[in-house]
């Protein structure tokens, strides 16, 4: 594994573990440097890690004032992923809430890429709902979290909140680690935001998609080593770094163009795009003056972007989407079959936390032999990895679904 692994080593007695996974991480080839707190300095000397690692341990924000460099952006850029292990409540907290008053906290806030985070403590400060909530939020920022083993404490009780053993975080962060690139070689077209269909040169009919569905789908598509061709119509946030190419379009017809495009040698398109069923027959040229009591527009129905791929379909495999408010899953079925789709991923835009505009979703997955999953409120982010994930299970021909496949 030649990576970059950088360990953040909070103040719990499971910091004697640690030793360990940073030497088994040394052996297997990876480059690994530590930062620990000051609290974490207490349990293992920085000087040990330093020995097993052979790098500079890292405590101090401004320690070293002669070799002044911005320390925890450097740190932040060397690293291919962030181990925490093991993680205090403390940690936990101040992490959930963007702190950042030590090197170790703030390393984390300049760090966009993968972050595994091992907590380690008493049961009862696990269990507390303060640090169950904070958990959820990270996880919810798509933070992996090694849950804690069940077994004696450093406290004299026993349950959970043992650090897992060193071979099990290693096996966690190899499992990360591989999953990053599963998509390499492949091109995936994400479709995103809502299309807007001109009235005159100023108004225009458009939708609330915000766009961040599909964001966040090229944004795990990326991190998967796919090459993520964005097409995007009007969104509200900032498209992912990474993509191979990226158009933004207004209208329905300039979205079907740039897919067809691109679709000849694509894998597979998500079409998460809000595409507009109809558009004005014939837009004015000069704005529309506020004249006559009532304005009548004329629409026309729009081409059927994703029934059209489903026709033109080889092997690429074509996910859609079904925003309904009403009978969800016999609408999403019928459009899984007259669009020709290998899924799609039902939701009911009227249910609290799903839909437009919010960071969360509560959806389904339908399959074309019927089988549905449905799945509880989760985030975007968590819902775009579970898109993903089953497409990279159709692109390379996996069996799919084992019972209980990454729930
Ligand atoms: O039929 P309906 O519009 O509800 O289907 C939704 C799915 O079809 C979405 O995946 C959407 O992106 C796609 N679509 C399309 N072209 C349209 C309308 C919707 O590709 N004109």
């Amino acid at each position: 594994m030649e990576k970059n692994i950088l360990i953040g080593v909070t103040g719990g007695i499971a910091a004697y573990k640690v030793v360990e996974v940073a030497s088994r991480l040394k052996k297997s080839g990876a480059n690994v440097k530590i930062m620990m707190t000051r609290n974490a300095t207490e349990f293992v000397s920085p000087r040990t890690f330093q020995e097993i690692t052979g790098n500079a341990v890292s405590v101090e924000m401004f320690g070293d004032a002669a070799n002044f460099h911005v320390a925890h952006v450097a740190l932040a850029n060397f690293a291919d992923l962030i181990l925490i292990a093991p993680a205090t409540a403390n940690f936990l907290a101040k992490m959930a809430h963007g702190i950042a008053d030590d090197l170790l906290t703030t390393t984390i806030l300049a760090f966009d890429g993968k972050i595994l985070v091992a907590p380690a403590m008493n049961t009862k400060m696990y269990e507390n709902p303060a640090t169950q909530a904070n958990l959820s939020v990270l996880k919810a920022r798509g933070v992996k979290i090694l849950e804690p083993n069940t077994g004696n404490l450093a406290c004299g009780t026993s349950g959970k909140g043992r650090l897992p053993e060193p071979e099990e975080i290693c096996a966690e962060i190899e499992k990360i680690l591989a999953e990053e690139q599963i998509l390499a070689g492949k091109k995936i077209i994400v479709t995103a935001g809502g299309t807007l269909e001109a009235i005159d040169p100023v108004r225009y009919i458009g939708n609330r998609s915000s766009g961040r569905m599909g964001c966040e789908i090229a944004k795990f598509a990326v991190e998967s080593g796919a090459d993520v061709v964005l097409i995007s119509g009007k969104a509200e946030i900032e498209p992912p770094n990474g993509l191979k190419s990226f158009f933004k379009v207004e209208s329905a017809l300039e979205m079907r163009e740039k897919v067809l495009n691109e679709f000849e040698t694509a894998d597979c398109v998500i079409m998460s795009a809000a595409v507009a069923d109809y558009r004005v027959k014939s837009p004015a040229a000069q704005k529309i003056k506020k004249s006559a009591e009532n304005l009548t527009l004329e629409l026309v129905k729009n081409p059927d972007i994703l029934r059209e791929l489903g026709n033109l379909k080889k092997n690429q495999v074509l996910v859609g989407f079904a925003a309904e408010t009403q009978n969800i899953l016999d609408y999403a079925r019928k459009k899984l079959v007259e669009k020709n789709l290998d899924f799609i991923v039902a939701n009911d835009v009227t249910a609290e936390g799903a839909g437009f505009g919010v960071s969360t979703n509560i959806a389904s997955i339908i399959w074309r032999d019927g089988e549905i999953e449905t799945f509880p409120l989760m985030s975007k982010a968590e819902l775009a990895e579970k898109i993903v994930l089953r497409v990279e299970k159709l692109l390379n021909d996996k069996k799919f679904f084992p019972v209980g496949f990454n729930q």
